[in-house]
């Protein structure tokens, strides 16, 4: 059986037995190798903007599971490649759940608000944005999406994040009034307010908390003391200024955040 990284598990940990999936910018394609060698989907699309990911993908299908395992193109049974731009590849609730991984979240709030009613069409997305997760939540947050599950994850020298999320409209009755469906998305906006840092640091994960919350903020807070630091040795003047300024009013927010969430873990 193909081993995943952790990050790449987590993500197919979120999916359930049965469910069918499309995962978008799938390049290496392991994902969907793995869900289908595990018996855990039955129906895979793996769509990317670019031809040189899918014929990657098309070798490793290759490679782990033989060529039988591709699809041919009638009723959506094993792994199938479609080449193109986003969602764009997808008849609208073609699959259960969508899975973006791997690139940034203003692409993704793209990828999502080329066309609302289609986005909204599928019961489940899984997000995992590079960077710009903030801005995700933000734009997920104002277009009808629900965040319903967060998680850390370690690759490399990073701390990933990532998102499990409903339309709305799929929303159970008790959760609330199903919102009509937007036909333009709602912009992000240049600058975000997040004096709480609530956009930033999801409360899922404060809440939780998750196990790595504690290094996720320590890493943020080391970023931005570099950023002090360097900004300090530079200039004296008028932006840099106020670039300091900024930095440490995010570091101090960052602490106190860190000294809560120690409170909250038992970690002091
Ligand atoms: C860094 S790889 C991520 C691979 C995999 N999803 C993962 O998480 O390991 C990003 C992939 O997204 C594809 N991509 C970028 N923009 C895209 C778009 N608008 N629609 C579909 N695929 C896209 C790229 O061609 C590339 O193969």
């Amino acid at each position: 059986m193909i081993k995943l990284s952790d990050r790449l598990q987590v993500i197919a940990d979120e999916i359930k037995p049965g469910e069918t999936v499309a995962d978008i910018g799938t390049d290496h394609g392991l994902l969907p190798i793995f869900l289908y060698e595990s018996g855990r989907s039955g129906g895979i699309i793996l769509c990317d903007i670019n031809r040189g990911p899918l014929d990657k993908a098309r070798n490793n299908i290759a490679l782990y599971l033989g060529e039988g395992a591709l699809g041919d193109g009638g009723e959506l049974r094993g792994l199938e490649l479609r080449l193109g731009d986003g969602l764009k590849p997808l008849d609208s609730g073609e699959v259960d759940t969508v899975v973006i991984a791997g690139m940034g979240g203003i692409l993704m709030t793209e990828i999502l608000g080329e066309n609302p009613v289609h986005s909204q069409s599928f019961s489940k997305l899984i997000l995992q944005p590079r960077n710009g997760s903030h801005k995700l939540r933000w734009w997920l947050a104002h277009n009808g999406f629900r965040i319903t599950a967060e998680h850390l994850v370690v690759e490399r020298k990073y701390i990933c994040e990532v998102m499990t999320v409903q339309p709305q409209r799929f929303a159970e009755p008790d959760d609330g009034v199903a919102v009509g469906l937007p036909q333009a998305a709602v912009p992000l906006p240049e600058e975000i307010s997040d004096d709480t840092l609530d956009w930033e640091i999801s409360p899922l994960l404060f809440d939780g908390p998750d196990p790595l919350l504690i290094p996720f903020i320590e890493n943020k807070i080391r970023i931005e003391e570099k950023v002090v630091g360097f900004v300090s040795e530079g200039s004296e003047e008028g932006t840099e200024h106020q670039r300091i300024a900024e930095a440490n009013r995010r570091l101090a927010a960052l602490r106190a955040k860190l000294e809560l969430a120690r409170q909250r873990t038992g970690t002091m």
